[in-house]
């Protein structure tokens, strides 16, 4: 824990079983006593919301990169001014549902190497990182079809197809070999309650 609240993030492929596993830890910390604050990128303010709508829905051609790159930030930041750091500020666990290495893979990787202009506007329009990040890692065409099974009117992303999830988790695995200190490689081809367990036990190494 840092003086100031800690930050957790939850990454992998769609469908690894993120959003399960972050309202999993949420109310497990929140029945010890903790407070925390369960929120997801794109979107966990109202502004980043509206943008949410805009890239996660329609053609997968909507966007080129480099545009899906700005208004991921823009929702990003939005989202850090109102909802992470205050809650960071008044000492409390938040827990987001995907956050900017999400934008390292899906805009840094997908259609071409943004990498650089990923990291440099992140440096001058984020600037934060997570205190520790869990990437559920995940059989591609296993999460593709977990996703597309929910239905929603949500499936840009899913709809570039299995080459793009392969592409993905490949970037995840290498993206924590980069950060070995912050990230933490957990199978989510198991059942929720192992992998839940897993989760629980990396964050617990953060609690004070
Ligand atoms: P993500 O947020 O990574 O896209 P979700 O948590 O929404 O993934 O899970 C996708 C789907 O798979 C949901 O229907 C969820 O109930 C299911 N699911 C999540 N974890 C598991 C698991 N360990 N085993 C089987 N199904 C799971
Ligand atoms: P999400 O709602 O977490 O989808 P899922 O539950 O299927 O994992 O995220 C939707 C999509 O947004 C996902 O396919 C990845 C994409 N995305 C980016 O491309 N860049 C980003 O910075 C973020 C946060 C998400």
């Amino acid at each position: 824990m840092t003086p100031k609240g800690l930050f957790v993030s939850f990454e992998g492929i769609d469908g690894s079983g993120k959003s399960t596993q972050a309202r999993r830890l949420a109310e497990t910390l929140n029945a010890r006593g903790h407070e925390t604050v369960l929120t997801r990128e794109p979107g966990g303010s109202p502004g980043a919301e509206e943008i949410r709508a805009l890239v996660l829905q329609g053609d997968p051609d909507r966007w080129s990169a480099e545009t899906e790159l700005l208004l991921f930030t823009a929702a990003r930041r939005d989202h850090l001014e109102r909802t992470i750091r205050p809650a960071l500020d008044a000492h409390r666990i938040v827990i987001c549902d995907r956050f900017a290495d999400s934008t390292r893979m899906y805009q840094g990787l997908s259609r071409g190497d943004l990498r650089g202009a990923v990291d440099q506007l992140h440096d001058l329009m984020i600037g934060q990182e997570p205190n520790v990040t869990i990437l559920i890692d995940m059989d591609p065409a296993a999460g593709l079809a977990r996703a597309k099974a929910r239905q929603t009117a949500e499936e840009r992303f899913e709809d570039f197809g299995v080459a793009l999830q392969e592409d993905m988790r490949a970037g995840f695995l290498a993206l924590a070999q980069e950060f070995p200190d912050r990230i933490r490689v957990i199978d989510g081809n198991r059942s929720e309650e192992a992998v839940a367990q897993d989760v629980l036990d990396a964050v617990e190494t953060c609690l004070p």
